[in-house]
């Protein structure tokens, strides 16, 4: 496998503030490839031999808007076994429903624009069922729990231009800790 050629934003960068755009089909052939691009950078950042080898950190997800492109789409690759993949592409977002309780992620959340350690809380759905629009723009509907729940959440913050690190309660990270559940 080939690193794609593609340049993540910092989060210093103002784009990621943007609010992504509702994409219209059928997708640009840039676009496709940009998304083809973006699985297979966070795959290889996922697999120990290509990390290794390229300095990658480990990351699960991608939005446009980190590669400075401000249109509604998301990217999702889930480790399900020893390095077997399944791969979200999703486009046009929109929560449907959420479950009341609410979970985080013990060792933090990490973000590939935020280049530093940060620790805290940031409160997540433990389940929510969004719908979307696939690669061909047919209308889908996914539901997703746990740290694929959080994951999504995280991805769609990106689209409204919100950080993780931006959840965090800077006087008090741990803030409200015993009302939600470890993951
Ligand atoms: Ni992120």
């Amino acid at each position: 496998m080939e690193l794609p050629n593609i340049k993540i934003l910092d989060e210093k960068n103002k784009t990621l503030r943007q609010i992504s755009q509702k994409v219209k089909f059928p997708l640009s052939n840039e676009d496709k490839k940009t998304i083809q691009d973006m699985l297979t950078y966070l795959k290889m950042s996922q697999i120990e031999k290509y990390y290794e080898k390229y300095n990658l950190r480990p990351g699960m997800g991608l939005a446009f808007i980190q590669l400075g492109i401000p249109k509604n789409i998301f990217v999702i690759v889930n480790e399900v076994d020893d390095e077997q993949f399944e791969n979200y592409v999703i486009i046009n977002p929109k929560m449907i429903s959420h479950s009341e309780e609410l979970i985080y992620v013990g060792e933090g959340e990490g973000c590939l624009s935020v280049n530093r350690e940060v620790e805290g809380i940031v409160p997540r759905y433990a389940r929510m069922r969004i719908s979307y629009q696939d690669e061909n723009g047919k209308e889908c509907e996914i539901r997703v729990r746990e740290d694929l729940s959080v994951a999504f959440q995280h991805e769609m913050d990106h689209l409204n231009g919100i950080l993780f690190v931006d959840k965090i309660d800077k006087n008090n990270p741990f803030k409200d800790k015993d009302k939600m559940r470890e993951i």
